[in-house]
């Protein structure tokens, strides 16, 4: 592609060094997709004729079948996917490919590549995110009754449904499908026309480019068009955070698989055996989406750091960011798609729900309401609450099960009908009524909101 210059071979260890095609030839639908626009803009510029402009999309369209039905031989001393392509293009139609580049440089050529890429790309996951909020959303639905401990510090806090627990996860997918599709606005604008970094002498009309590919508008600035990588990063950022949702929601699934609690048992179908103990049935997708956050930590971090040195404008240092974006996107793809599986898959065990939930500490917040509603302030209702079950741990009778002359020397303002009002898990949820609060009705609004949202 530039031999006019060179006398003599590049080193094979170079060559090694530098190809990309090794993972960028995945960009080859793309790559085609911009040329094919690319060479309807020459022709509008005079570079063409309509025979050559035809001439270059039949055989691009040609070389992307081939490419598809993985019958295309990639070189690596030809360094990129986008040379590749044009290389076998001009061996295959001769002159008309050779004028294929006029105006371009693999500069603006891969920038608009991995904003086309990464548009599919994105919707793709986008859709992943709904598989995954419906099945929670199923699962909730199918356990509307089941009330489990709430937890802060990971010690029982409040009872809370099950459902509501699981709506939480929905809430947070849905502001990760918000920033990927924020981003994906932020992205879709056209860097292509730019040249290397300076534009071109040849007349391209962009807007005309921009509408061609799907683009909301051009970017304004050649320079940074070649060396923006700005995109790539928010979608590291926002797959990093969908990592980190995923992550939590594992470590749940994990403690909730396991025997101490024991909320949810896992199909076998997503679940795996131990080699030496015939007992085991471990949640190795929930460990393995656990562990899998680092790498999409760690991408964004690498990313960020091939960007912060560079000077204007593309350096060949951007070519670093491919891997990291490939590996994030298909990392987060088949973690929701399987989580996705897993969930619907996955068994409540309402016994053990309810057991848990049996627990009378979980309501002590609900008495020191009582007090407050019997005008006591709320910091010495804590207080009063907080004897009672201290003398609860002390003796052994559960909170709900102390003497009423316990509770009425701890404070006149109980009731003899203070245990009945209080220690009723259904009451004490219909309660919380308050907007984003577990009442069994705004749970319900919650789920058929989410139904129709993701319908
Ligand atoms: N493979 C290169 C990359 O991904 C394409 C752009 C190369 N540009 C250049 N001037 N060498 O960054």
């Amino acid at each position: 592609m530039w031999k006019g210059r060179f006398a003599e071979e590049q080193s094979d260890l170079l060559k090694r060094f530098s190809e990309s095609v090794s993972f960028d030839a995945r960009l080859y639908r793309h790559d085609i997709q911009g040329s094919i626009a690319y060479a309807a803009a020459l022709e509008r510029a005079g570079i063409l004729t309509a025979d050559e402009r035809a001439a270059i999309a039949a055989g691009l369209r040609e070389i992307e079948a081939e490419i598809t039905a993985g019958s295309f031989a990639f070189r690596t001393d030809l360094e990129d996917v986008h040379m590749n392509i044009e290389a076998e293009l001009t061996r295959r139609i001769g002159k008309p490919g050779a004028k294929l580049h006029t105006g371009r440089s693999r500069n603006d050529q891969v920038a608009v590549d991995i904003r086309l890429y990464l548009r599919d790309a994105v919707t793709g996951l986008r859709g992943r995110l709904r598989d995954l909020q419906a099945a929670l959303i199923d699962l909730a639905g199918r356990h509307e009754d089941v009330v489990i401990p709430g937890y802060t510090h990971l010690q029982r806090a409040q009872p809370v449904y099950f459902a509501h627990h699981l709506l939480a996860y929905v809430e947070m997918f849905a502001r990760d499908d918000a920033r990927l599709a924020d981003a994906a606005r932020r992205m879709n604008v056209l860097p292509l026309g730019s040249g290397a970094i300076a534009g071109s002498t040849i007349p391209i009309d962009r807007e005309f480019l921009a509408r061609e590919l799907g683009f909301d508008g051009v970017t304004q600035n050649s320079m940074d068009a070649v060396s923006d990588r700005d995109f790539a990063c928010e979608i590291l950022a926002a797959l990093a955070i969908c990592g980190m949702h995923l992550s939590r929601l594992s470590e749940d699934v994990i403690l909730w698989a396991s025997a101490e609690f024991g909320f949810i048992e896992l199909s076998d179908r997503h679940t795996t055996g131990s080699s030496l103990m015939p007992q085991k049935k471990n949640p190795d997708i929930a460990e393995l989406t656990r562990g899998k956050t680092g790498r999409l930590y760690g991408n964004l971090v690498a990313l960020l750091t091939v960007l912060k040195g560079l000077p204007m404008t593309y350096n060949r240092d951007m070519q670093e960011d491919k891997e990291p974006v490939f590996d994030s996107l298909d990392t987060i793809d088949l973690t929701l798609a399987l989580y996705a599986e897993m969930m619907a898959a996955a068994r409540v065990n309402p016994v053990r729900a309810a057991e848990a939930v049996r627990d009378p500490l979980l309501l002590a917040t609900d008495l020191a309401d009582y007090l407050v509603r019997a005008g006591v302030p709320f910091r010495e209702a804590h207080e009063v609450v907080g004897k009672l079950v201290g003398e609860a741990a002390r003796t052994g009778v559960p909170l709900n099960e102390l003497p009423l002359a316990s509770y009425r020397a701890a404070s006149p303002a109980f009731g003899n009908d203070v245990v009945a009002q209080v220690f009723d898990i259904p009451t004490a949820l219909a309660a919380r009524k308050a907007v984003g609060a577990p009442s069994a009705v705004n749970v319900r609004a919650r789920l058929d909101h989410w139904r129709q949202a993701l319908a």
